[in-house]
């Protein structure tokens, strides 16, 4: 495979309407609006009502990448959905989203991978391009993460909300030097319990007892994961940037994963990229795990952050422990 042989022809994101600000939280929880800022950097995040289904508002994003890539649901070879938080355990949301576009056309799965699902994902769904697996590839990330979490956990209920991101993902042309330029990929299992839920898996299905103990919600050990998020961070800027023979100086705009300001502050000094070269909307959303990014990057390109040609570094961490790094020629 010569690169770039895959490139991001159009960008969607949505979010549900509402909205709940740090100073709603107050209202619950033993926390203030300024401890939240300074050690979060976020103000806010956007919540699903109940009956609000993740298929509903990733379905907006999907159709507005669509839009912007000029392909119609016909067109689609593939759908690869990035989430933890599927609207039900069968069958995959992916093959939901493939009905509700009419993407008669489309194979599709979802991938499960934390944070970094939508890094993995545009790595997997150019992997299965490169092998003919199609030539126009819905990547979409999206999450109703406050399914899983805790609302009366203040440790977490601040920082997560719900979100959804997504590509058409394109088999570039023989002329056209744009499109993805590296990708990297790791993890790290020993580091599982920093962030998992213990219960409502097939080891440990759910029961009352599991949901009285709040067994099938979110728990996080937050100083452990900063301390691991800032080491795989900045291990793959280090290693995407290499991979794509390019010094780091080289890089226009780096679109970080939107966990917390001083996670992102780390990286980009680590990387020496000043933060006027970076990406951040996690005062708007929080963190909103795989929708992070491409909710970023589809506020760069409304903010006109985005030219043609720019070297633009995508680069997560989470769960698991994952971690990934795509680089691209806008
Ligand atoms: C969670 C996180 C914001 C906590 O910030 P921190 O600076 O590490 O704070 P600490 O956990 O050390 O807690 C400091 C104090 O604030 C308190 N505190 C924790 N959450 C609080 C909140 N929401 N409001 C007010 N005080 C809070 C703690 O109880 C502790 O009090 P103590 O000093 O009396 O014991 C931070 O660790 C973090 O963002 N970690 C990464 C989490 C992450 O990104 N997860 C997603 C991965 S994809």
């Amino acid at each position: 495979m010569t690169r770039p042989f895959a490139r991001i022809a159009g960008i969607g994101a949505a979010a549900p309407d509402r909205v709940v600000t740090n100073h709603d939280l107050e209202q619950t929880l033993d926390t203030t609006d300024a401890w939240i800022v300074e050690r979060t950097g976020i103000r806010q995040r956007h919540i699903a009502q109940a009956d609000e289904s993740l298929s509903s508002y990733t379905l907006r994003a999907a159709r507005d990448a669509m839009q912007q890539a000029g392909v119609e649901a016909a067109d689609l070879d593939g759908i690869v959905f990035a989430t933890v938080t599927p609207d039900r355990r069968l069958p995959s949301i992916a093959c939901d989203l493939q009905s509700a576009l009419g993407a008669k056309n489309a194979w599709a799965f979802d991938l499960v991978a934390a944070c970094p699902g939508w890094v993995y994902s545009l790595t997997v769904a150019e992997g299965l391009m490169s092998t003919g697996q199609g030539d126009t590839i819905l990547v979409v990330g999206a999450e109703k993460l406050s399914t899983i979490t805790d609302p009366m956990d203040r440790s977490t209920a601040i920082l997560f909300g719900d979100g959804a991101g997504a590509c058409v993902l394109r088999r570039t042309t023989p002329d056209d030097d744009r499109g993805i330029l590296a990708t990297y990929l790791g993890a790290d299992g020993d580091l599982a319990e920093l962030l998992y839920i213990p219960g409502a898996g097939a080891a440990e299905p759910l029961t009352e007892e599991t949901v009285r103990d709040k067994r099938h919600l979110m728990r996080m050990a937050g100083r452990e994961v900063f301390k691991a998020a800032v080491l795989a961070m900045s291990r793959s800027t280090d290693a995407a940037i290499t991979r794509a023979g390019l010094p780091p100086d080289a890089i226009d705009l780096l679109v970080p994963h939107q966990a917390n300001l001083r996670i992102i502050e780390a990286t980009a000094k680590h990387a020496g990229i000043p933060m006027s070269k970076v990406m951040v909307n996690l005062d708007r959303y929080g963190n909103t795990s795989s929708a992070s990014i491409p909710l970023a990057l589809v506020q760069a390109q409304a903010e006109g952050k985005l030219k043609p040609g720019m070297i633009i570094m995508l680069v997560a961490f989470g769960a698991g422990f994952t971690w990934g790094s795509v680089v691209l020629r806008w």
